[in-house]
């Protein structure tokens, strides 16, 4: 049912006036992937890290020929799959079939020497190609085409919303053009993969996986990838062999605590990265965050990374979001506006600091869901409920049960199209008693407050945190002034439905300018915080708030 949901919808976008050839591509992009969702999460980890084992990463000259290319990689095996994209000169992603197809590139590789520089024992899958007279762009013949890997500047996309036909399709249009490619996903899953040669060079049997938004079916193009270090198989090789005489020596290291022990692991990667992590720049070592972690730009890729270690509760957390995200299809569309809503009116930065975050945004949007009559997506005790022996996971105390294959979960009944949610979520939230409630996707009802923050959103999987504590009265003031706004303008005559023969943007691309904010506060009191007010909170809640304490890491 959900397929066929997603289909119905993908359909009524076909026949619209707006879809371009180009559009049609990621639409089918999408239809295949609404398929593939329904795979597990972990079924769809695996087949991705396989993939990536299998893949290189390729400086090319920009004038290749494509043709040629190929050519004279298939000299090393069969290609599966390649793509080029732009970041800090050409590059090229290049799946092969076999793994010995690299290791002979590897071999056959030139190691570049230069008179300040040595190099290291270490064979990367980062190639560069020298141009050659065989592999040049001979004449007139077409380069090579560039796919995608950042979205289009927000004006951009307010005119492609003005030529929807209705509210509904603008939410899909910018799902569109805001979600991950299976490029941008493949190579997100390739950088997560070299980072795992280079640090189990070190540490052998540890693994290295993404989680956060690169693989809970929210990631937005240019997202940061967030990966962890388990190291969990060490431990679990080490108890299983414990009957023996031997301990091994390098197991019994003394230190103080688990968190040290993490610190030092981390930090020991943290240099290798600086030192010879091939594409690896900014390497920042924020040991003291809560949950600490290695910070660093994948330059040839063009996405920050945040490396954590031993953080199986917030795998398992990405995993609850991708469970909802792939349950049906208005979910990931309300998300992905509701978080470029918040994004283009300062509700959320890339600063970390007293604002609410994306994850916070995506449990609110959840959370409503909820609430919806009939609900629209379960609740995680009704998840918890579906769950068979296998799914039972309790992870440093926390009870992570829920159910991991999708078609265990029965359908919504709701049919409560996009214009309706859109609206309803922001007087759902403009009215909410902050004040008094917390939001609870466990249970799906809102619950006392445990504790006086401005804003309690529980973390569904350790439930005496609060997710959201971060934020500030200011910040949450500025959400719900924000939110009862554009629930006004949405509600104005025409505001709702398509200008026919004028430019005037109206649903979702009104709600995405800042200036129809202005223009709706004029008659009405309200006290607001202008660009001067939030810069100065910034300053003020970068003063107050060190670094590592608001770092969006995971667990807070
Ligand atoms: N996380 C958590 N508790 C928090 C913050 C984060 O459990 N207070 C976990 C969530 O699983 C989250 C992941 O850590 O998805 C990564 O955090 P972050 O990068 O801040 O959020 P993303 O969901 O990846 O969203 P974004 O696109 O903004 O990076
Ligand atoms: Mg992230």
């Amino acid at each position: 049912v959900a397929r066929s949901g997603a289909r119905g919808r993908l359909q009524s976008l076909d026949a619209s006036t707006v879809a371009t050839k180009k559009q049609q591509k990621q639409e089918d992009v999408r239809g295949s992937e609404s398929n593939t969702t329904r795979r597990t999460f972990q079924e769809m980890q695996e087949e991705r890290q396989k993939q990536a084992e299998h893949t290189v990463l390729i400086n090319c000259p920009s004038k290749i020929n494509e043709k040629n290319f190929l050519k004279y990689l298939s000299q090393y095996g069969t290609i599966n799959s390649h793509f080029f994209f732009e970041s800090y000169g050409t590059h090229a992603v290049v799946e092969f079939s076999e793994k010995e197809s690299i290791e002979l590139l590897q071999a056959q590789a030139n190691i570049p020497s230069s008179n300040n520089e040595s190099a290291v024992p270490f064979k990367s899958r980062l190639f560069t190609l020298k141009l050659t007279s065989a592999l040049q762009v001979s004449g007139s013949k077409p380069s090579i085409q560039l796919q995608k890997q950042s979205t289009i500047p927000i004006n951009e996309l307010i005119q492609k919303l003005c030529l929807a036909e209705s509210v509904e399709q603008q939410l899909y249009i910018l799902l569109e053009e805001h979600q991950l490619t299976d490029e941008n996903l493949r190579l997100r899953f390739l950088v997560c993969s070299l980072i795992k040669d280079l640090v189990t060079a070190y540490f052998p049997e540890s693994d290295v996986k993404s989680f956060g938004s690169s693989v809970n079916t929210f990631g937005k193009l240019g997202c940061d990838l967030d990966m962890f270090l388990d190291l969990d198989a060490v431990e679990s090789s080490g108890t299983k062999k414990a009957s023996g005489a031997f301990s091994i020596e390098y197991q019994m290291k003394c230190v103080p605590s688990g968190r040290v022990a993490t610190q030092r692991i981390l930090s020991v990667i943290g240099k290798c990265l600086e030192n010879f992590g091939p594409g690896c720049t900014s390497v920042q070592n924020i040991l003291n965050a809560r949950c600490p972690l290695v910070r660093f730009s994948h330059q040839p890729a063009g996405f920050q990374c945040d490396l954590t270690a031993n953080n199986r509760i917030a795998l398992r957390s990405s995993e609850l979001l991708y469970v909802y995200g792939s349950l049906d299809p208005r979910v990931r569309a309300l998300v992905f506006s509701i978080r470029c809503w918040a994004r283009v009116h300062g509700i959320t930065s890339s600063i970390p600091g007293a604002w609410i975050t994306n994850f916070s945004l995506t449990m609110m949007v959840l959370f409503f869901l909820q609430k919806r009559d009939p609900p629209i997506i379960p609740t995680l005790d009704q998840l918890k409920n579906l769950a068979g022996a296998a799914d039972k996971q309790i992870i440093e105390g926390n009870d992570c049960t829920f159910v991991s294959d999708l078609n265990q979960i029965n359908l919504s009944e709701n049919k409560e199209t996009l214009d309706v949610l859109l609206t309803e979520f922001l007087e759902f939230y403009g009215h909410f008693a902050f004040n008094k409630n917390s939001i609870n996707i466990r249970k799906g009802k809102e619950q006392n407050k445990p504790e006086v923050y401005p804003l309690y959103i529980q973390n569904p999987l350790e439930q005496t945190l609060n997710i959201s504590k971060n934020v500030n009265h200011a910040q949450l003031e500025r959400f719900v002034a924000l939110a009862r706004d554009s629930s006004w303008i949405l509600q104005q005559e025409n505001m709702g439905h398509p200008s026919i023969g004028s430019a005037q943007p109206w649903g979702l691309a009104a709600l995405l300018l800042p200036s129809v904010f202005q223009n709706a506060n004029q008659g009405k009191k309200k006290k607001r915080t202008g660009a001067s007010g939030r810069i100065k909170s910034l300053l003020e809640s970068l003063k107050k708030n060190n670094l590592s304490r608001n770092l969006p890491a995971s667990n807070e």
